[in-house]
């Protein structure tokens, strides 16, 4: 079964922890206390549109690309019922055409971490440069490896594992542990990773 196919059959069983309905206090906390304003904005993964559907009650623009048809499915009719505007997409990030686009803020949740591979990993963080416009600005909320091995939960990255991929194409304004929200009693620890695409030819 391939990655999309596997994410495709969790919607459709309901195997779905990271969902919780409502947007991740960690977005929210980002948002306030950096004083974002709002702005041309792209959720990577994401997934039934939460975070999208909050960010747009904030007047940000916001596009949200999944590769599940499902979720995308599920994100459409929430926007819906909650009256924003939302452009959500089905297709592979990872596949994305190469061609420059001007976000000026791209999130995820729980996206980039999906990939095992660094060289994936490396090919993920380009890609999200490729969609930001100079000085954009990437925040992702990944899960964490320093809490050490565990059986379930959310992948895990080494804060290596994203300097390593992250750092051609963008500087790395901060890079902070902390926990996931989630609904669940136990929750797992995660990265906040807020970085800045580099200037053309910085590297
Ligand atoms: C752990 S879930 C998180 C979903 C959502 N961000 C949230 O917090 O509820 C990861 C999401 O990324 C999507 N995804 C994974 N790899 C992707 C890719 N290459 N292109 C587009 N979406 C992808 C999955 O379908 C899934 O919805």
């Amino acid at each position: 079964m391939s990655k999309k196919e596997m994410f495709n059959e969790r919607y459709k069983t309901g195997k779905t922890p990271w969902e919780l309905e409502r947007p991740d206090s960690n977005l929210i906390e980002f948002v306030k206390k950096k004083s974002i304003l709002p702005c041309k904005t792209l959720e990577i993964g994401c997934g039934t549109g939460s975070n999208a559907i909050w960010l747009a009650q904030k007047d940000f623009d916001v596009t949200g690309i999944d590769f599940s048809s499902l979720a995308i499915e599920k994100a459409k009719l929430k926007s819906k019922k909650e009256g924003v505007e939302i452009g959500f997409i089905v297709n592979n990030f990872f596949k994305q055409k190469e061609n420059e686009s001007d976000f000026e803020l791209i999130f995820d949740r729980g996206c980039f971490h999906s990939f095992d591979e660094k060289k994936d990993r490396i090919t993920f963080a380009r890609n999200v440069s490729l969609h930001l416009k100079e000085g954009g600005q990437w925040f992702s909320i990944i899960g964490n490896a320093d809490a050490g091995p565990r059986d379930i939960g959310p992948p895990m990255r080494s804060a290596l594992d994203i300097v390593s991929a992250v750092e051609p194409y963008f500087e790395i304004v901060f890079l902070v542990s902390a926990m996931f929200d989630s609904n669940r009693e136990k929750t797992a620890r995660c990265w906040k990773c807020l970085m800045k695409k580099r200037k053309k030819g910085a590297k």
